[in-house]
């Protein structure tokens, strides 16, 4: 049995279990094959995932969505460019945008959520990092509702956003230990190096050079080299927010990688753009502690604690189900339940409605 998300069903697949509305009345019984009509029948009543049978797949494997030949072709076209940069010879921009082109075309569009292991590769080179910041920030672009053109320009932005790195010194790009002041100065000029080296390649649109300028700039001002708060652009937020969860569960030099949990709290206590971090939990299935979710059990739990590598499938603790009109108080480890799980995350305001409403009307 797997969980998938509606709406990524092709038709065919056997449900594994009966689902049933937050009314309680039977909507699909087990064992029925879905066809393609069902997605919108589901998706009507905020049913975003179901059960199906698979034995084949295997949850805890990688499903990278980039492939690992394509990624390593990307390696080696994206290497190639950042040298050009260095030797003062233009990027290509038809290159830029094959690779590009490449990786949108293998993200899918429909997709709801994904497992940060199908994104990411905890490797401490530039360019697998460039590559798994593009990728998500591009994600999160069409989760955004960025048009295209926009996507596509995040995504080359995103490639070359730590382009300027390429002229840092090593001994203090991979020092094992904790960068001194003028260390984390001269670190800190990639962005403005970057951009001087790339400013006037004709071929490369403006948003991917604002990328490499502003991937530090923080909506409260603190970041750098402008110390810009305010205008600062969708595409450089995006890539800021993705460029900071991905250096956080990656190993460093000086640190191990850190549980993609922890990584998503700091993101909380960063100051970056609040539409972007929400997309990143979203599409990660972050619930934070004390968060108000559905289950498909009809019940309305708070989140308890997470998983470090598991976020979809938190411990929570029920309070209300929807199905008995009843308050319950159930403690559930959803890592270890096969058939129970967040189809929803609901807000303070959705779960009094919700709760109020099941409730009968006395006069
Ligand atoms: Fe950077
Ligand atoms: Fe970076």
């Amino acid at each position: 049995m797997k969980l998938i998300n509606v709406d990524s069903l092709s038709g065919g697949e056997v449900l594994a279990q009966d689902i049933v509305c937050e009314d309680g009345t039977m909507l699909l019984k087990r064992s029925t094959r879905l066809r393609q009509a069902f997605k919108d029948k589901l998706l009507e009543r905020n049913i975003y995932k179901v059960f199906v049978t698979d034995n084949a797949v295997d949850p805890e494997k990688p499903n990278p969505i980039i492939s690992k030949e394509t990624r390593n072709l990307i390696c080696e076209e994206l290497k190639k460019q950042f040298i050009l940069v260095k030797d003062k010879i233009a990027v290509d921009p038809e290159v830029m945008n094959e690779i590009a082109s490449i990786l949108l075309d293998q993200i899918p569009e429909s997709q709801a959520a994904y497992d940060i292991k199908d994104i990411h590769v905890n490797d401490m080179c530039t360019y697998e990092h460039s590559i798994s910041v593009a990728v998500l920030s591009a994600l999160v672009s069409r989760k955004l509702n960025l048009p295209p053109d926009l996507v596509h320009q995040v995504t080359i932005g995103a490639l070359l956003h730590d382009v300027g790195k390429i002229i840092i010194p090593n001994d203090i790009l991979n020092k094992p230990s904790k960068l001194s002041n003028p260390e984390y100065e001269i670190i800190k000029t990639h962005t403005t190096l970057g951009y001087q080296m790339i400013k006037e390649h004709t071929g490369l649109n403006p948003i991917s050079k604002l990328i490499v300028l502003c991937h530090h700039e923080r909506e409260d001002g603190s970041g750098y080299p402008l110390n810009k708060s305010d205008d600062l652009h969708i595409a450089a937020k995006v890539v800021a927010a993705c460029d900071i969860l991905d250096a956080l569960i990656t190993d460093r030099p000086y640190r191990a990688a850190m549980p993609l949990n922890q990584a998503l709290l700091i993101l909380r206590g960063e100051k970056i753009a609040r539409d972007v971090r929400k997309s990143i939990e979203d599409l990660l299935e972050f619930h934070p502690i004390d968060s108000i979710v559905l289950l498909n059990t009809g019940d309305i739990a708070t989140v308890e604690s997470n998983h470090s590598n598991n976020l979809r499938c938190p411990k929570v603790r029920t309070i209300y189900n929807l199905k008995d009109n009843q308050y319950v108080s159930k403690k559930i480890d959803l890592s270890k339940s096969t058939d129970i799980c967040i189809t929803k995350k609901l807000d303070l305001n959705e779960t009094l409605n919700k709760i109020i409403k099941s409730q009968p009307l006395v006069f």
